[in-house]
């Protein structure tokens, strides 16, 4: 089976492995595994932050820095198909109390005068605005990059209304890659930001929260309270400081494989729309058949990918697919959607 289901289905390599027999360990609740220390260090300096923090998952960096910047009662800007809305299991109402208010942007982004329209007056009969989060990429939109400027306008328009801000990088160094701006550029006006290290990075568990000194040591109690601090966590570390070293550069070749299949896709009679495609996420519709349909023709031919509507489909590259796995996933679309 050729998985273009999500790059959160990469298995890590045998010399990833390799790194986790050798890992220094200790434990990491007391702050005392020398290689979890490491890839904090090493994320903290890469996001340009004074510390980080490792967790088991990238919804858990979200949920955290959340709790961190609300209390119950407040509202977070965030675009309406972001992964915060969607796919935490209510996780902003049921952890911290904080109200949604979705921002309805243009493919996963939106602006700071979008910000300014939508916060509140101070009033009792009123949520607080509070918080405003973007997704970089944003993932359902297509992967698409936020744009360094619109991402300055972002952060200007939260900071004139005193709102803290908020990236989820789960796929950060995809858009670092494609833009060529570095990732502590991109979250330099950011209360907090993370990383996932288990999508395009392709290591098996994790995620850093990075943020000021202070925010990590808020976002510590969470941590703890929450049952996300670990013990020997370095053999799981180890996988993420390889993944840093190794797996960064090569996320253009994901970039690259995406764009062929866009293409290919864009060519087809029976595919209505391709969202563009700026990173390693294709979006599209399809009016030939259902997208349920293709996803069967297409599991039925040794294919794997999401349907995301009556007619919408998702397809991902990552480290585990290759241009030989991409050229036949183009000649089955070519020979059924055309
Ligand atoms: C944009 C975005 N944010 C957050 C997450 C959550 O990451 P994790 O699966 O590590 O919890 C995902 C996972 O797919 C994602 O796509």
């Amino acid at each position: 089976m050729r998985n273009f289901y999500s790059d959160t289905q990469t298995r890590p390599t045998p010399a990833m492995l390799e790194t986790v027999l050798t890992a220094n360990v200790g434990d990491e609740q007391l702050k005392a595994d020398p290689t979890t220390i490491e890839l904090e260090r090493r994320v903290a300096a890469l996001l340009g932050k004074e510390d980080a923090m490792f967790l088991p998952s990238g919804t858990m960096c979200n949920e955290i820095a959340l709790r961190v910047h609300v209390e119950a009662g407040d509202e977070v800007f965030c675009e309406r198909s972001s992964h915060l809305i969607g796919f935490e299991g209510g996780g902003m109402a049921a952890l911290s109390g904080a109200m949604p208010h979705p921002i309805d942007g243009h493919r996963g982004t939106f602006t700071g005068d979008q910000v300014r329209a939508a916060v509140r007056p101070t009033s009792r009969y009123m949520p607080r605005s509070r918080l405003v989060a973007v997704e970089q990429t944003a993932n359902l939109a297509g992967g698409t990059v936020w744009p360094v400027d619109q991402l300055d306008d972002v952060t200007a328009a939260a900071r004139e209304a005193g709102l803290a801000t908020h990236l989820d990088g789960a796929r950060l160094l995809n858009a670092v890659v494609a833009s060529g701006v570095s990732a502590d550029r991109y979250c330099r006006d950011m209360d907090s930001a993370w990383i996932d290290l288990t999508k395009g990075l392709g290591a098996a568990v994790g995620a850093v929260l990075a943020g000021s000194a202070e925010f990590i040591e808020q976002a510590w109690r969470y941590k703890q309270q929450w049952g996300g601090a670990m013990r020997q966590s370095g053999v799981i570390a180890a996988m993420g400081l390889y993944a840093l070293d190794h797996h960064v550069d090569r996320l253009a070749d994901d970039n690259a494989r995406a764009a062929r299949i866009g293409e290919t896709l864009g060519s087809l009679g029976g595919v209505t729309t391709v969202q563009p495609v700026d990173t390693n996420i294709i979006i599209f519709d399809i009016n030939a058949m259902t997208a349920g349909e293709l996803v069967v023709a297409a599991d039925d031919a040794g294919f794997s990918f999401g349907a995301f509507g009556s007619h919408r489909c998702r397809i991902v590259t990552h480290l585990d697919v290759d241009d030989t796995d991409v050229d036949e996933l183009n000649a089955f679309l070519a020979s059924t959607l055309d």
